[in-house]
């Protein structure tokens, strides 16, 4: 600990102290490639301050909280820019605000932007608001953007911005919103400004600020992806905590799932999803409300009897008639299991037929047995009967409307019914419930190789490959869909499809 970290090797060093500092004081971990960042930021600091002994600097940093934030400043992932995932931003300002506008009874609705950086999320909101609202918007809108970071909250309320923040804008809202400051910089008109507030506040400090409380819409977007997993549950009951019963909560593309831990009901409207608080629905019910469980009932039953085999306190005490019965029970059970396992080992043998015939019988034993309808509809779809296929897809979403399998086969059936739009967005969908369903990311590629949009199918083709690379068929739970590759001939496809996109030109 002694050693000048700077002349070592971060490797070689303990950093595991300001490690855990820095997890309890602003959330953040710095583990694999984020250690570097640490040491690179505890060199800079330890410089600005002549402390060449981590153990001095750290002693520093427990006494004197100005040090803290300058050290979390330089760790901080700033990342932004003016129009960044519109999607969110279009649906909000289109049809959520627009509704929840009603329930306000003429109070300005208020808007806030969590972890809102240099200010680009909370400006583009104003703009847009601007756009359709016109000049009311300023009585009808409060926008509140805060973060930790005090010198980009210092830039957001500055308002002047270069070139990299720019990159989503059209040139008649930059003509329409901003004024060149010089330099090719841009700064926000005096009319938006007014309508945002900023402030600095430490997400999982305490207690929020008043300007936080009570928001009707909070954008909570690319600021999780920092955070672990107890870090990232804690900071999303508090910001649920705040928000107004009916309140919505956007999270960014590849955030939603891990959000949907039953605290607020995961909604979908169009390709999006958002998290509403819907009044009067308590924790599990919201869960059941939104996402049915993954796990089919009679497979988690198997698995904790499994687990647990003769001993809960519960079968001890029973009485003999409900031990037999449980046991029944416990029979059943196990045997839907096994005809599963039979008809997924015959599906893989390609002996379709045989293997339809167990699980209709497996699925008249339990109805809600979502992984043998899978099973069934990829049977169907491979076998050709795609107005069958579909039907089993409609079963599965009326008991799980979230089915990352449903999805993906209602878009596999639309691709062989030649319907190109309804298959994307499809795969979209697939993909949005879940980024590593390279299934969706390939099809969506061929769909686009196949109209010579390059740029998107080389992006669609490198993110199934990236997935591809890292996993397996298995683990990525894919397993029901007898495919007739596997996961490395699809990576070889990938991999051919993505060297003839770079070596011909054709055009995107
Ligand atoms: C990548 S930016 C996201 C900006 C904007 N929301 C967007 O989507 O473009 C993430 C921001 O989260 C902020 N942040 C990280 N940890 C935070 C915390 N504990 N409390 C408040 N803000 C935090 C960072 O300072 C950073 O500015």
């Amino acid at each position: 600990m002694e050693t000048g970290i700077c002349r070592s090797n971060a490797e070689t060093v303990d950093l595991s102290l300001f490690k855990d500092l820095l997890l309890r004081s602003c959330g953040h971990a710095f583990e694999n490639e984020r250690e570097q960042t640490l040491s690179a930021a505890l060199c800079r600091r330890m410089a600005a301050r002549d402390i060449d002994c981590l153990n001095s600097y750290h002693a520093l940093l427990m006494r004197d909280e100005p040090e803290l934030r300058s050290l979390t400043e330089l760790l901080t992932v700033n990342e932004t820019y003016f129009f960044r995932e519109p999607g969110h931003l279009n649906l909000m300002v289109d049809k959520l605000l627009p509704e929840l506008m009603h329930s306000r009874n003429h109070n300005p609705v208020r808007i806030l932007s969590a972890g809102c950086s240099t200010g680009e999320e909370p400006y583009s909101i104003a703009i847009m608001l601007r756009e359709r609202f016109g000049s009311d918007a300023e009585k009808l809108f409060r926008i509140v953007g805060v973060d930790i970071d005090s010198t980009a909250i210092n830039t957001a309320r500055k308002s002047v911005y270069g070139r990299n923040s720019f990159r989503g804008i059209n040139q008649a809202l930059l003509q329409r919103y901003f004024e060149p400051a010089g330099a090719g910089e841009y700064s926000v008109r005096e009319e938006l400004k007014r309508q945002v507030l900023f402030d600095v506040v430490n997400l999982l400090g305490q207690p929020y600020p008043e300007t936080m409380l009570i928001p009707d819409i909070i954008l909570y977007r690319n600021v999780s992806i920092y955070f672990p997993g107890e870090v990232q549950r804690e900071i999303f009951a508090r910001l649920a905590a705040i928000l107004v019963d009916g309140g919505c909560m956007m999270v960014g593309a590849s955030e939603t799932f891990h959000h949907d831990i039953g605290l607020l009901s995961l909604v979908q409207r169009d390709t999006l999803f958002f998290y509403k608080k819907t009044p009067g629905i308590v924790f599990e019910e919201r869960r059941a409300s939104s996402r049915a469980v993954l796990a089919p009932e009679s497979t988690r039953k198997y698995v904790s009897q499994r687990v647990f085999p003769r001993e809960s306190k519960t079968e001890v005490n029973n009485s003999p008639l409900q031990s037999s019965l449980q046991g029944r029970v416990d029979d059943k059970v196990i045997n839907i299991k096994e005809n599963f396992d039979k008809a997924l080992a015959l599906a893989q043998n390609k002996e379709l037929d045989k293997s339809l015939e167990i699980l209709e019988d497996v699925i008249t034993q339990d109805k809600r047995f979502t992984k043998a309808h899978t099973l069934k509809g990829s049977l169907l779809l491979t076998m050709g009967r795609f107005e069958d296929a579909r039907g089993v897809c409609e079963t599965i979403m009326e008991q799980d409307s979230l089915s990352l399998a449903a999805h993906l086969l209602l878009g596999m059936i639309a691709r062989q019914n030649g319907d190109e739009e309804g298959a994307l967005k499809r795969f979209r969908e697939a993909i949005y419930l879940d980024a590593s369903c390279w299934l969706a990311h390939f099809y969506s590629a061929e769909l686009m190789f196949a109209r010579k949009e390059t740029k998107r199918a080389r992006s669609s083709y490198e993110a199934a490959l990236r997935v591809l690379e890292k996993g397996s068929m298995n683990t990525l739970g894919h397993t029901f869909f007898p495919l007739s590759f596997n996961a490395e001939q699809f990576a070889v496809i990938c991999r051919h499809k993505l060297s003839i996109l770079t070596s011909t030109r054709i055009k995107g």
